[in-house]
């Protein structure tokens, strides 16, 4: 099978494309740093050119596209969004018109939680899951809720097989022994979530390589099954959500998102907890 992943050089993109190759697939690299090698199977392509993705993606069975400006206040806003919605369309369109069926890419909880958030994060029920309405506050966040809508439509217009994936704060290897940690004293406190790089590396692949119904997009959260603070779930949520309905048995230290569509759907069950 063969994968092209675009930001290959980033945190997560060099991760996956280690796993993947260990699963088997032949994975083509795409980044905008450096310079190709096809020793690597590295090419260096700016995808907001519409061409490059044209040219990148030729042949490949499916594409993780984690290409992004990958937070806030890294670029002025119109940059950020403007880069990111030329990326995400690129990726989508040339898939389409190539025919390469599965497209899975990058979004983010930051569609229902913005990091700085604007106002305040009203959360109407947990565990938090995909059917939950959004509210992003950025336009990094605008730019992810956005892309959900660019791979609705090319599911349903192309017939394209698209995953959105809004994975949690990725943890990486470095930063996992500060884990678990204690809760900020901001009353704007976003609810906790993470999850290990290892895992988000893991549901990327089985997102692009799991069976799903063709000209089906699936949307669904990558997190860990518990919360990296140290409070008690039950405990956080009467503090700083008291008006949220609970529907569920939430008991200890358990994840306040629901990782149940992304089991179902690809079989996406992590593995770290950073209590083990
Ligand atoms: N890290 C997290 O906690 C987290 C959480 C939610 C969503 N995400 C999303 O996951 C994806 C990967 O995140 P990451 O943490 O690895 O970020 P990262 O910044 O480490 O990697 C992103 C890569 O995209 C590349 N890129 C940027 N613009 C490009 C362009 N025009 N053409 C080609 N490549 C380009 C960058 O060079 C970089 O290597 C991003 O889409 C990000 O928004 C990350």
């Amino acid at each position: 099978m063969k994968i092209v992943v675009t930001g290959a050089k980033g945190r997560i993109g060099a991760v996956l494309v280690d796993y993947a190759r260990s699963q088997g697939a032949q994975v083509l690299g795409v980044d905008s740093v450096g310079r190709g090698s096809w020793r690597e199977q590295y090419i260096a392509a700016d995808l907001t050119d519409t061409g490059s993705c044209y040219d990148v993606l030729r042949g490949a069975d499916a594409v993780i596209n984690l290409a992004a400006i990958a937070d806030s206040g890294m670029f002025p806003n119109a940059h950020t969004f403007q880069t990111n919605m030329a990326i995400t369309y690129n990726v989508f369109l040339a898939a389409a018109h190539l025919g390469v069926p599965r497209v899975v890419w990058a979004s983010s909880i930051q569609v229902n939680h913005t990091v700085p958030a604007h106002r305040p994060v009203r959360y109407q029920y947990f565990p938090l899951d995909e059917a939950h309405p959004v509210d992003p506050q950025s336009e990094y966040a605008l730019s992810k809720y956005l892309g959900e809508q660019i791979a609705e439509y090319f599911a349903r217009d192309y017939g394209l097989t698209t995953v959105s994936l809004r994975f949690t704060d990725v943890v990486t290897v470095e930063r996992w022994p500060s884990l678990p940690q204690a809760i900020p004293p901001d009353l704007r406190y976003p609810i906790p979530h993470y999850v290990h790089i290892h895992d988000c590396a893991r549901a990327c692949y089985l997102a692009a390589t799991a069976p799903l119904p063709a000209g089906s997009h699936t949307l669904a959260f990558i997190a860990a099954r518990d919360t990296h603070v140290d409070m008690p779930s039950r405990e956080l949520i009467a503090r700083y959500y008291p008006d949220a309905e609970l529907r569920a048995d939430i008991q200890g230290y358990q994840a306040l998102i629901s990782g149940r569509r992304a089991e179902e759907a690809f079989g996406f069950v992590p593995q770290y907890s950073c209590r083990s």
